[in-house]
């Protein structure tokens, strides 16, 4: 039975990648904030699932070598903001962790324009240090999450209210490809990559669902039968928001627009890299969950 460490696992992908370790039969652990700890709610998941917790923090070395000593595999789903992952890449490799998982859990970063976005650069970042660290890794590359981008029919700006949205912005002519995933197939084929030893220094990309934004908005307006007010956002005026967000507490701001660019402008989420190994073909009986499916959830809320 693999021992996997999940850190971040109070988080929305870490909550799926919980359940999918517990279904193939990992021994679970969960590296969680002492804070955090003492919070019922976000415990609730990782209770259900039975898994060891191993109180620390990305910030503290000690916590994180304790933690990934007691494991062979460790998969990350912290986010952007959540620190610095390379002393949890440091503590894996002391520990003689046998994978490795970055939270890179988005679009290609290799494909993608370098040192056009926050997010997508702090993957390659964390990915050198991987690399330099000589920890056996398996990178996962996604796309977008349907929560973030199909519940709120490609506009990321209308998370935090009813979603999916009666006005949308609709980028560009609307009609460049993304790629969508469901989170918890995200992480299915996470810790399936992860026991598979044929995936070891391997990359996998998840290209279920291809649509443009105009497709969803008008299968969103079809199956609810209600309609979707379209605002025109132009290559010029996503480049305007990036160009104009340079304070520190305009980081959200600009990493959502330079995302944006990415997908919808640019079309780099259906791209991937040759090495890149189709997880529709590696896993051909899972069942990947279809953007239909995940707006007819909407619906029925
Ligand atoms: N492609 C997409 O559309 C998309 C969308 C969303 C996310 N993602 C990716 O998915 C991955 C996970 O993101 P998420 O949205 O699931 O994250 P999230 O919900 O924000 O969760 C972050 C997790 O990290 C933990 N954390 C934060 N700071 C920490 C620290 N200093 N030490 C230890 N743990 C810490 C949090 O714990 P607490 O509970 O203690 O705060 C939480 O469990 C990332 O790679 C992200 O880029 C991709």
């Amino acid at each position: 039975m693999t021992k996997t460490l999940i850190v971040g696992a109070t988080g929305l992908l870490g909550n799926e990648l919980l359940r999918a370790s517990k279904k193939y039969g990992n021994e679970v652990h969960a590296l969680v904030r002492s804070k955090t700890r003492l919070n019922a709610e976000k415990m609730k998941t990782l209770e259900a699932v039975g898994a060891t917790i191993h109180v620390g923090d990305l910030d503290d070395y000690d916590s994180l070598l304790k933690a990934c000593k007691a494991v062979d595999c460790v998969i990350s789903s912290v986010n952007w903001q959540s620190g610095d992952e390379r002393t949890l890449i440091q503590a894996a490799k002391d520990a003689g962790v046998k994978r490795f998982i970055p939270s890179a859990f988005g679009l290609d970063f290799t494909v993608a324009t370098p040192g056009s976005s926050l997010i997508i650069d702090n993957f390659s970042a964390v990915y050198s240090s991987l690399l330099a660290a000589g920890l056996p890794y398996t990178l996962i590359h996604t796309g977008g999450f349907f929560t973030y981008w199909v519940a709120t029919l490609g506009d990321m700006t209308k998370l935090g209210s009813p979603l999916p949205p009666e006005e949308v912005n609709l980028y560009g002519d609307g009609k460049v490809k993304g790629s969508f995933v469901s989170e918890s197939d995200v992480a299915t084929v996470t810790v399936r990559a992860l026991n598979d030893p044929k995936m070891e220094n391997q990359a996998i990309h998840i290209g279920a669902n291809t649509i443009t934004q105009n497709e969803m908005i008008e299968m969103w307006e079809k199956m609810s039968g209600r309609s979707v007010r379209k605002i025109s956002v132009m290559s010029d005026d996503i480049e305007n928001i990036i160009a104009s967000s340079v304070s520190q507490d305009q980081k959200v701001i600009l990493s959502v627009a330079q995302l944006k660019r990415s997908y919808w402008i640019r079309g780099e989420s259906v791209k991937h890299s040759t090495r890149s190994k189709a997880a529709e073909e590696l896993y051909p009986d899972l069942p990947f969950q279809t953007v239909q499916e995940g707006l007819t959830r909407l619906l029925h809320h």
